[in-house]
């Protein structure tokens, strides 16, 4: 297996891995040591079923069910998720606009994730070039980049995350044809909160861990504070040079942390413009003892 680094703050493609069959261990920890030096891993040049896609991503922690998957599960894969514009027989394919903002995913969760792994199956083009990037940002690099007084002053404060944010926001500000999350979702996933600087698994660097797509609240401050200081941490943590944008190819298979990242798939591209993605999210079950999950 070749690593070859992007040479920007995240990514890097590996080459010489058939992800279609198991892993050695020898090899699943090169890819672990990889995610956590490069946090944003391509694959390219994969040809996957589900069931594989679904192997390869398991062999990192145990696999989500995602709370919003219902009608977008691969049928008898219900851990695979399908995102897609497509539209077959006057029924979406999948999910349309899934992670159009910056997000993390499941730091709404109890278990929060260690990883999402996309395989890319149908990648829209315009003049020759791929739409729909998903791009990053280095939660390792915001973390760097706070003023000593601001670290001091957040060390041991933890920040509120709610699901429904990014739902909502989805809904109200981008035309979202989603339906209203229901109540048993809602249930399912009520809000949780996690420290606000969180020890990377991988490289025992701090990261900062809030993200403007859930995160609503620093519980320590008082409502105006936290709003002001949430929102200097929004714009601190997507500032370009803690950016890198990951261009997609059919047959990629997609991997990154999300302990030390943030993410955005970026809605370049028109509803004929198709896209087709399958997805699994794997819980940080490797690496939080099971007394300490929920
Ligand atoms: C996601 O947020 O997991 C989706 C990313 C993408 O489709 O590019």
């Amino acid at each position: 297996m070749k690593v070859i680094p992007s040479g920007s703050v995240l990514g890097a493609s590996v080459e010489g891995l058939d992800l279609s069959r198991p892993l050695s261990s020898a090899e699943d920890q090169e890819v672990v040591a990889a995610l956590g030096k490069y946090g944003v891993l391509r694959f390219p040049g994969q040809k996957l079923e589900a069931a594989q896609l679904k192997r390869f991503a398991a062999g990192f922690g145990e696999l989500e069910v995602n709370v919003a998957s219902g009608p977008y599960q691969e049928p008898g894969h219900p851990e695979v998720m399908i995102l897609s514009n497509i539209v077959e027989n006057g029924r979406p394919l999948g999910i349309a606009d899934a992670g159009q903002d910056w997000h993390t995913d499941m730091s709404y969760s109890r278990t929060i994730a260690f990883a999402n792994v996309l395989y890319g199956i149908k990648i829209p083009r315009r003049d020759g070039q791929p739409l729909g990037n998903t791009e990053f940002c280095s939660m390792h690099a915001a973390y760097e980049g706070l003023s000593n007084e601001m670290k001091k002053k957040l060390d041991g404060m933890t920040v509120l995350h709610d699901f429904g944010k990014f739902w909502d926001m989805m809904r109200r500000e981008k035309g979202s044809k989603r339906p209203p999350l229901t109540e048993a979702q809602k249930k399912a996933k009520p809000p949780v909160s996690h420290p606000i600087f969180l020890t990377h698994p991988i490289t025992g660097r701090k990261v900062l861990y809030a993200n403007p797509g859930y995160s609503i609240r620093i519980n320590e401050l008082p409502q105006k504070e936290s709003d002001e200081t949430l929102e200097f941490l929004f714009a601190h943590q997507t500032r370009p040079e803690y950016r890198y944008a990951s261009r997609w190819s059919e047959g990629d298979v997609l991997m990154w942390e999300d302990f030390g990242t943030i993410h955005n798939a970026v809605a370049d591209y028109g509803p004929d413009e198709h896209r087709l993605i399958k997805r699994c999210q794997v819980m940080a079950t490797r690496f939080i003892p099971p007394e300490e999950r929920a």
